[in-house]
Formats: C-alpha cells, structure tokens, sequence
C-alpha cells in the first residue's frame, strides 16, 4: 500500500518536472517501467535541480546532400519506404531530387503527398492509415514541420497497429503511453527554415473537438537522421520564409531568457525523469547565441531574395541549431500563447500558404506576443535581454540595467516591421473579448510557461495579449 502510494507521488513528480504541452518533449519514459519507478520513490526529492544533460540529433548538411537518401536507404537494407509530402512540396525540387535518388539506388517506395499544412487528429489519422496498410519499413519526410509531424506519427502508429490515435497522444486529452514498440528509421529532410522538427521527439497537431493544439512528446519518434540541405530554401515562399524565421528567432530567444537549469525544480529522481527542457544551460546558449547572429547578418536578406543561396543557407542551419538549443532547453511564455492563437483562427489566410482552411502559421502565432512577453520578462534576467539585443543588432552601449525588457522588446519589434509583420492579434481578427478564452487556452501550458524566468498571473497573461492586440 505505501508503495503504491510512493509511485503514484512519483508520477505526479514526473508529471510536473516533464512537459506534455505541443512542443515539449520529455525523456524516453519508454524506459521506464514500474521497477525504475518504485526505486526512484524511494530517493524523490523536491529540490532544485544541480544538472542538465544534451541530447542532440544526428544531422547531415550540405547544399545538395539530398542525393545520397537512396543510399541511405540501401545502406539501412529497407526494402519498401514511405515518403511523405504535402501537396505543394509534391510539385517542387525537394520531393523531386528525394525521388530521383531512390529511383536511381533501385529503392522500392510510394509517396504520400496528402500531408495537411498544420496537421489536425484527422489528417494524422489519415496518414497513418497509409502507412499501416503499405506494411513500410522506413520513411522519409520531405518538408517542413507538418510533414515531418506527421510521418513521426504515422511511424509511430504503424508500429503500434493496435494502438489507438488517443494512447500516445500527451495527457490530459490524450493517454500518453509510454513507447515500448520499434520504430521504423526515418530521415527527415525539412524544407522550411523555421521548427527544428528534423531535431525533436515531438509531432503537433491541432486537436479539432477542443480548438487547442497538442502533440506527442517522447524521444522515441525523433528521426533517425535529419537530411539538412539548403538548396530546399530556395523555393520557399516570401511569407513563409519570414513567418517560419521568427519561430527560429522565438526558439532562439526564448531558450536564452528561459529560467536557468539549476533554478528549475523539482531535481528528478533518476536520471531518466529529467525533461528534455531544462532552462538555458551553457551549452544550449552556443545553439542560441549561434542563431541569432545568423539571423541579425542573414533574416533580411534570406526573406526577400529567394536566390540568395548564401542568406537562405545560413537561415536554414540556424534553424537546426536553434532547435537543438531549444529541444534541450525550452522555450516560454511566446510558445505557451501561441498554442490558442494558432488554435482559434477565425479566417486569416496569409500568402504562400495553402487557402485550403483559414491558418495562423505557427511562427506568425508565436511571434506576435513576443514585443509584450520580453518587456515583461526583462526585469527577471536584464543582462540576458541586453546580450540578445545586441546579438540582434542593437547598440546597447549606453542602455540602463532597468530598460532592458523594452530593448529587445523594441528590436523584435523592429524585425516585425523589416518583415512586414501585420499589426498585433487585431490584424489576425482578435479582440479585447477574446483575451479570457486566450488566457484559459494558455493556462494548460503551464508547463512550458513555468520555464519563463518571471512568473506570470492570469491578470499578467492577460495583460500580455491586450499588449499584443497591436505591436506598432
Ligand atoms: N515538432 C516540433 O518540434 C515543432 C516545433 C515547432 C513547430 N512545429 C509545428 O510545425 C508546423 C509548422 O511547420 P513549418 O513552419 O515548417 O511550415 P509548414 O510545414 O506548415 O509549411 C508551411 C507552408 O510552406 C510550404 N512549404 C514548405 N517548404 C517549402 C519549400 N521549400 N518551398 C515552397 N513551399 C514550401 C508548405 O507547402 C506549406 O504551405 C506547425 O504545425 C507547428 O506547430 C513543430
Ligand atoms: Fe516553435
């Protein structure tokens, strides 16, 4: 009876030092079974955390390396491989050069372009009826984050026939059972600049019944190899190219202001409960410090030239750095708001996206709170923010300790403009009526908002979406 009672203490432990929100991985709890439970009840400790511990994807770049994915296959002895695709990047060059690789190398495959530009439950669903019925035993992912979201599902859910769409998906809407299946090697090859996906355990999606995005968060999906070629980029849509670079900018800028990992509590257990989002960290700081000196040198340039091969290279690698910065740090408060902006679009249709369904590209929803967010976190660590508007480009020679927050507040908001950002939540069709249900669709993702290093009150969050309503 009291060790029932020690393993259920546990899992609450577990359940607050790991995250289950959209874009939260947490450990490989695959490995974890009653055993590694009981033993570590008995040395559960609420204290703060001394460590951090990198895990980081294997990652192949190179302009053109896109060639060798037959050879990969070959090497990896698969005999029928899944690529997915969406139906745009069906009709360009990164599907075309996957394909011509396979073929030349005598790869058995079949492609599977119907991918949903910011998948929902369904079109997951759908995905993985396709990859259950092929019998697969690889896959490939050929674009950017819905792609790749959706065939770590379809992996995951093809290797698991008996599963149920609900069992892994993060609790509370989901079951999130732990991994104990093989999966299938996947490379994935993004064509975006922008998720990191190609780096993480995550998939997201929209769950339809509650308007809210959520995901599937275990290391166990993470691609086996992300195929990380530029040359990709160069297609990219001016809109998509600057809304997915301010994803990067938020991963990067959030995983640096994030509470540092020896503040965050409690101090797991074991080893194995530690999340994968930690706090910023010495080594998740090169990631982001990397990507933002790319992006003041190379955001501008990459969004407005689409044959600038140098700009929209570098644009490409730091969003693999960035995402191995924040898959191991985490990212904040500009993340945990996004999840209801992007989930409660009413009919904005940006161009370069697809006008099959009204979308609020994930990059676009994370980006317009973040003038309000790093005006309000400033105070908490004020050098931090000063370092980042500098890397950004901002003289902060003579800048007070005390206006810190309004610094880099005012150079994203100046990238915002230099990218021709609409003007706040009010140019997306929000409203001052629509900031409590913002508020209670950000309050669930306490999990990645409690990595901020200020803490916030339902009145603060609601004092950051009503400073978000316009920007400029
Ligand atoms: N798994 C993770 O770690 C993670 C992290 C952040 C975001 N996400 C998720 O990723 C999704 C967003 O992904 P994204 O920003 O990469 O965009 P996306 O995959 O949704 O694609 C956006 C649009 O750009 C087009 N496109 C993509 N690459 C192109 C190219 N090279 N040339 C021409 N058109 C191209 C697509 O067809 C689509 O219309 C969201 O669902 C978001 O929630 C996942
Ligand atoms: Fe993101």
């Amino acid at each position: 009876m009291m060790q029932r009672r020690k393993i259920i203490d546990l899992l609450h432990t577990i359940s607050s030092a790991s995250c289950k929100c959209p874009a939260h991985a947490h450990p490989g709890t695959s490995a974890l079974d009653a055993k590694v439970l009981l033993s570590s009840a008995q040395n559960a400790t609420q204290s703060k955390d001394y460590a951090f511990e990198m895990a980081c994807s294997t990652i192949r770049y190179g302009k053109g390396v896109t060639q060798e994915i037959g050879m990969d296959m070959v090497n990896m002895k698969a005999k029928k491989v899944c690529v997915m695709t969406d139906p745009y990047i069906a009709k360009l060059s990164p599907l075309k050069v996957t394909v011509d690789s396979l073929t030349k190398n005598g790869v058995n495959f079949e492609v599977y372009d119907k991918v949903r530009v910011e998948p929902t439950e369904e079109s997951l669903q759908a995905a993985t009826k396709f990859a259950r019925d092929g019998k697969f035993d690889a896959f490939i992912a050929v674009g950017g984050g819905s792609v790749m979201d959706t065939c770590k599902a379809a992996n995951l859910y093809c290797s698991d026939p008996e599963a149920e769409f609900l069992d892994y998906v993060n609790p509370p809407i989901g079951k999130g059972k732990p991994v104990t299946c093989n999966l299938k090697p996947l490379i994935a090859v993004p064509t975006t600049s922008g998720t990191g996906s190609e780096t993480t355990g995550v998939s997201i999606f929209d769950y339809e019944p509650l308007k809210a995005k959520t995901g599937i968060a275990n290391r166990a999906i993470r691609p086996t190899l992300g195929i990380v070629d530029p040359l990709h980029t160069l297609s990219l849509p001016e809109r998509v190219c600057a809304f997915s670079g301010f994803d990067v900018l938020c991963h990067a800028l959030e995983s640096f202001t994030a509470i540092p990992y020896d503040q965050r509590s409690p101090c797991p257990p074991n080893p194995l409960l530690r999340p994968a989002y930690q706090g910023q960290n010495p080594i998740s700081d090169v990631w982001a410090k990397y990507a933002l000196v790319v992006m003041r040198k190379y955001f501008e340039r990459a969004v407005y030239n689409s044959d600038d091969v140098e700009a929209r290279s570098s644009m490409h690698l730091a969003s693999t750095m960035a995402g191995v910065g924040f898959g191991n740090a985490g990212v904040h408060l500009c993340h945990g708001m996004s999840y209801p902006i992007s989930g409660n679009v009413k009919s904005y249709q940006p161009e370069g996206y697809s006008k099959d369904h009204p979308i609020i590209p994930h990059g676009l929803s994370v980006v317009m709170g973040a003038p309000a967010v790093f005006s309000f976190t400033g105070p908490a660590c004020p050098d931090r923010h000063l370092e980042a508007a500098e890397m950004l480009g901002t003289d902060v020679s003579n800048a007070k300790r005390a206006d810190a927050g309004k610094i880099l507040s005012d150079t994203v908001r100046r990238y915002m403009q230099v990218m021709k950002v609409d003007n706040g939540l009010g140019a997306l069709g929000y409203t001052k009526d629509d900031i409590p249900g913002l508020v209670q669709g950000t309050l669930p993702q306490h999990r990645i908002t409690k990595l901020a290093p200020r803490e916030q009150s339902e009145e603060d969050l609601a004092s950051l979406f009503e400073n978000s309503l316009s920007v400029y």
